[in-house]
């Protein structure tokens, strides 16, 4: 491995992994390869922009002669896929661009590693594609997918094209699937830097109905750690569970979050609930675990650094927050907080 592309390396994680990579292996060129949808942004790469080892390339991943041509020009010799559509409540709205980029464009890269006869390629999925999981039970990577909303299905359908050019081609696949991240540039539809944005300007945080959902809040570090392993120690072929094996309901992180920036709990307000909305993820991690990685933050540190990170760096989300964004929350919000329950 030597000549990365990273798709979606503009986005949330794929910009933290890009970070990530150049702090911990000085000798790896990483080439972003980005459409910069809504959620991609420039500005979570600033600080490396001058740097020799990173390259940007403005493109989507459905894009087939701009993926060669990108592979040709940069020898890459690996592609991890971040790059995604990854909002549920959009997928909600609009599934359309979903599956175009999760199927379409996961089918283009495959076939792009296929015939290029590349080193590696590595998909990175989520916990959401086990679909909700009763309590009492945790996901491994062998349980059958089930996903419910238009965003999962469009994860669990790339998973499965990934696995079906391992088994049919022999193309050196791996596969890791994250619970939920939190941290530095995710994008402020996402529940804790909407929570934590609006906490700051004291404006009310909308839980979907009672906010007793369960979900596993990772710090983006953690995973983007998890993830350089299984490049590096993986087993071709398989799937590796990434999560902190700690549930937290939404409630608690708000509360963690309420405390950490100093706000009351009256800014709480129960809204109507996402439909379909997944009660409980849950992952079985003993296999990431097993290859030697455990998490540096529990649950409590990462949401606390989140919104230490939110509260330090105004300058990158109020741009966010004061543009396109504002037609989006009105469509998402604007209701369900008219009609919000009083406390
Ligand atoms: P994000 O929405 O912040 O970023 C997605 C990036 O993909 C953006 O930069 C966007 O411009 C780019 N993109 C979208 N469509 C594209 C296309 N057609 N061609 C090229 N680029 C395109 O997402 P994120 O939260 O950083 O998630 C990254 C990946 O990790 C996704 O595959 C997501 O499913 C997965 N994941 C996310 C989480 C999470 O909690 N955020 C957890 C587990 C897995
Ligand atoms: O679990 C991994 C997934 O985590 C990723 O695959 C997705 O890309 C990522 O968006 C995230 O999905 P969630 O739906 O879990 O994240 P979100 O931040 O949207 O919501 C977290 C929880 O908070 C969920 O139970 C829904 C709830 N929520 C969310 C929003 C945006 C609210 O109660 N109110 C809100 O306004």
């Amino acid at each position: 491995m030597q000549n990365i592309l990273v798709t979606g390396g503009a986005g949330f994680i794929g910009s933290n992994f890009v970070h990530y990579m150049l702090t911990h292996h000085a000798q790896y060129h990483l080439v972003v390869y980005d459409k910069l949808t809504y959620a991609g942004n420039l500005d979570n790469l600033i600080q490396i922009q001058d740097d020799p080892r990173y390259t940007f390339i403005h493109g989507d991943i459905c894009d087939r002669d701009a993926i060669e041509a990108a592979v040709k020009q940069h020898d890459i010799d690996t592609i991890i896929n971040f790059a995604a559509e990854t909002h549920v409540d959009r997928s909600i709205m609009n599934p359309d661009a979903f599956i175009k980029t999760s199927v379409n464009g996961t089918y283009t890269l495959l076939e792009v590693a296929r015939s290029l006869e590349l080193e590696r390629y590595h998909q990175i999925s989520t916990d959401e594609v086990y679909g909700h999981i009763p309590p009492g039970r945790s996901s491994k990577e062998t349980d059958n997918v089930a996903p419910r909303s238009p965003y999962a299905a469009s994860k669990a359908s790339a998973d499965l094209l990934v696995n079906a050019y391992h088994v049919t081609y022999g193309l050196p696949v791996t596969i890791t699937r994250g619970s939920n991240n939190i941290g530095p540039y995710q994008y402020p539809e996402k529940a804790v830097p909407l929570f934590a944005t609006n906490a700051i300007d004291n404006l009310p945080l909308p839980v979907y109905g009672d906010g007793r959902q369960m979900r596993e809040y990772q710090h983006v570090r953690d995973h983007c750690e998890a993830i350089d392993l299984v490049l590096h120690r993986g087993v071709i072929g398989e799937t590796y569970n990434i999560g902190t094996g700690v549930e937290v309901e939404n409630m608690r992180m708000i509360e963690i979050l309420l405390e950490a920036l100093d706000r009351p709990r009256s800014l709480i307000r129960h809204v109507v609930d996402r439909p379909g909305h997944d009660r409980r993820y849950s992952l079985d991690i003993a296999k990431i675990t097993a290859l030697g990685w455990e998490p540096d933050h529990s649950p409590e540190e990462a949401i606390i650094a989140t919104a230490a990170w939110y509260k330090e760096n105004e300058w990158w989300w109020r741009k966010i927050k004061s543009g396109e964004f504002r037609q989006y929350y009105e469509a998402q919000y604007g209701e369900r907080l008219r009609t919000a329950a009083p406390q």
